[in-house]
């Protein structure tokens, strides 16, 4: 019996969703404890593709409770569309899905603020989702955010809206010249929003802690990717939550102890959408060939994703602040076709050897990755189902990246489908 965290060990869009979803075949209940709507998860069942930004991806599973924690920020406009665009593909949610009364909500304060923010940067813009991510988590900080509880209640919500409109529309006129938002139709909206999402509404602290004592196993579904993270990252170009596997405890209000694996996801190379550094980015043919065989268009945005090699030292990295128990290498059938496959092992900054992915940003964008080259196995991998079948360049290739992470790999996966998996030692 196993509680897992599921994190993603790069820049985002590991394929972590496709691990989830394989690996609530084991579960009872997924929760999302960080991020919102900025992360789009894709669950590829049969031939069918969902793509969900708030809900968990074990949802796809009958009879497992998926749960929006409470470090998430939610936003019910996103929450309700993907709620009826399952139930319009016949699948119903409406006895599985639990979110935290304590878990922020995403108002247009926060959208309109993250748009225009990025505006006013121009060239130094992070490259968000627009998804209102960052102002919310800093209305939350600042102790004047909505939570999922007060969309319950007019006397609750109406005073708390007020004072985010006040403090937000002084700050458009001001600082971007921008149009104020009337709060009276946004409070008539989310009351709305409440009527319909109230029976998903609880205390899932409580409904957690009980599911631990009677021997429930739980999935802790991350989003975004450890160097995402707002402290491990590379700052400022990241997110606004904690992406790591600590985050799982205080995002779902589950004590640490409880979690007995971390799971890092990591493709078979890298990917990275917005800006800031990305040492192995390859801006050349290879680049947009990896893009192309791996179809890396942005899950929320459709942006194209940056693409390079795999690098050792951001794993490394994953390794350290998440305390990683496997691997789960993902899209390694994205390699087939190549004759040569590099891995950066370490950078070199100022002329010497680095082993650890830096903290200050200069440093990073300063590095340069050094690279081993490894031979291509120049086959399909897609039908492959356990280590054995697998070709001999592409063990090599997989060993060589669980040495220099210093990590054993649990999973391995050779498609986006939940049978194009292959399990190793999850023990
Ligand atoms: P997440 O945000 O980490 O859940 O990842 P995304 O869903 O944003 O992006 C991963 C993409 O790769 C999705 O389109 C998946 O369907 C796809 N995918 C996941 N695993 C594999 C794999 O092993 N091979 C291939 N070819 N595609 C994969
Ligand atoms: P999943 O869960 C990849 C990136 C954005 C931007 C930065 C800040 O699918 O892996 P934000 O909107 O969060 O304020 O944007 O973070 N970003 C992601 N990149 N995958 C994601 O989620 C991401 N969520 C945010 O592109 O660079
Ligand atoms: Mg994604």
């Amino acid at each position: 019996m196993s509680n897992r965290v599921v994190i993603g060990s790069q820049w985002g869009d590991e394929g972590k969703a496709k691990i989830v979803d394989f690996l609530t075949l084991e579960a009872d209940i997924i929760v999302r404890f960080q991020g919102g709507a900025n992360a789009g998860h894709t669950v590829k069942v049969d031939d069918k593709e969902f793509i969900f930004h708030l809900i968990p991806s074990g949802v796809m599973h009958p009879n497992k409770v998926c749960i929006i924690g409470n470090g998430v920020v939610f936003d019910p406009k996103q929450a309700i569309t993907e709620i009826e665009d399952l139930g319009a593909k016949g699948i119903d949610v409406s006895n599985c899905i639990l979110i935290a009364e304590n878990a922020h909500v995403v108002l247009p304060w926060h959208i309109a603020c993250d748009k225009l923010k990025e505006e006013r940067a121009g060239k130094d813009a992070i490259g968000t989702t627009g998804r209102g991510i960052g102002p919310c988590y800093s209305d939350k900080v600042n102790r004047h955010g909505v939570r999922v509880g007060d969309l319950l209640d007019e006397g609750e919500l109406r005073p708390r809206i007020e004072a985010i409109a006040s403090f937000r529309n002084d700050e458009f006129k001001k600082m971007y010249g921008a149009a104020a938002i009337d709060p009276e139709p946004v409070i008539k909206e989310y009351l709305e929003y409440g009527k319909q999402l109230k029976p998903y509404i609880c205390d899932t602290v409580f409904f957690l802690y009980e599911s631990l004592k009677a021997n429930k196993r739980i999935i802790f579904e991350g989003a975004q990717g450890t160097i995402l993270d707002v402290d491990h990252g590379t700052y400022p170009f990241v997110t606004s939550s904690n992406t790591v596997a600590g985050s799982a405890s205080c995002g779902s209000g589950v004590g640490p102890a409880a979690i007995d694996q971390v799971i890092g996801v990591v493709k078979a190379y890298t990917t990275r959408v917005g800006n800031g550094p990305f040492p192995t980015e390859l801006t050349n043919e290879i680049g947009d060939q990896l893009r192309h065989i791996g179809g890396e268009y942005g899950a929320t945005t459709g942006r194209p994703r940056r693409c390079g090699w795999f690098d050792a030292p951001v794993a490394r990295k994953a390794a350290a602040v998440n305390g990683l128990t496997h691997l789960a290498i993902t899209k390694l059938d994205v390699l087939d076709t190549f004759k040569e496959i590099k891995v950066c092992t370490s950078y070199k900054y100022n002329g010497a050897e680095m082993l650890n992915f830096p903290n200050r940003l200069a440093v990073v964008s300063a590095c340069e990755p050094v690279y081993e080259t490894l031979p291509g196995w120049e086959c399909s991998t897609e039908k492959c189902r356990t280590w054995e079948e697998l070709p001999l360049n592409a063990q090599k290739y997989l060993t060589r990246l669980s040495e220099l992470v210093g990590v054993k790999i649990g999973m391995i996966s050779v498609g986006a489908k939940r049978d194009e998996s292959i399990m190793m030692d999850m023990s």
